[in-house]
């Protein structure tokens, strides 16, 4: 008896699970979070908190006063505020263990070109996403 009622909710989360699997990061949620805009946003695009897993948000928070070489420290009740906003709206997949998106599997597979591409002066930085999508302020990653 249990049986059907089984395969039928597997069904369904098959169902569900597809277009998320085909291209779970096409298009993420825009940063509405008016502190991180501003904060973390200064010197680099405000990254979306659906590019990374919650584990590398922790990493990224707990780290701030030796951030990628400089300093982004703020005060601590700023930073709690930030550090909910990013940890609650995380990646559902992803390395938490690896601070950057630059470094998570999909990202690497999805940008495997022609190492002289990231030094080129319009890129610069593998971070500088904005320089070959025009839509990733607005979370948007399709090709074009
Ligand atoms: C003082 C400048 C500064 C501020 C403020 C700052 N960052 Fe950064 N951030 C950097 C630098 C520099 C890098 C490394 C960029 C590179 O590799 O080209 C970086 C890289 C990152 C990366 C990794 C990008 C990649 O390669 O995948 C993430 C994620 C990130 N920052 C998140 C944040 C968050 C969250 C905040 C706000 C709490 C913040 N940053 C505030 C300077 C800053
Ligand atoms: C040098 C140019 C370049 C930079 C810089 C770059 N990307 Fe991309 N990105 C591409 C190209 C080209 C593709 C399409 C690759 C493909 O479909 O195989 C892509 C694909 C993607 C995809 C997958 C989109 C889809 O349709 O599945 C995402 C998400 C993405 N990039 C996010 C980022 C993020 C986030 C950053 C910055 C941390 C970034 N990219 C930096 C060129 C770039």
């Amino acid at each position: 008896m249990t049986f059907p009622r089984r395969s039928i909710a597997i069904g369904a989360l098959v169902l569900a699970a597809v277009p998320a699997l085909a291209n779970p990061f096409e298009r993420v949620r825009p940063v509405t979070h008016e502190p991180t805009r501003k904060e973390c946003g200064e010197c680099h695009m405000p990254f979306q908190p659906g590019l990374l897993p919650a584990g590398s948000w922790t990493r990224i928070m707990d780290t701030l006063n030796d951030h990628f070489g400089e300093s982004a420290a703020l005060t601590p009740d700023v930073a709690a505020d930030i550090r909910a906003y990013l940890t609650g709206n995380a990646a559902g997949r992803g390395d938490g263990g690896l601070l950057r998106i630059t470094e998570q599997p999909w990202w690497t597979r999805k940008h495997h070109f022609r190492p002289d591409v990231w030094t080129r002066p319009s890129v610069v930085s593998k971070a500088n996403c904005e320089a070959c999508h025009r839509g990733a302020a607005q979370g948007l990653y399709e090709d074009d």
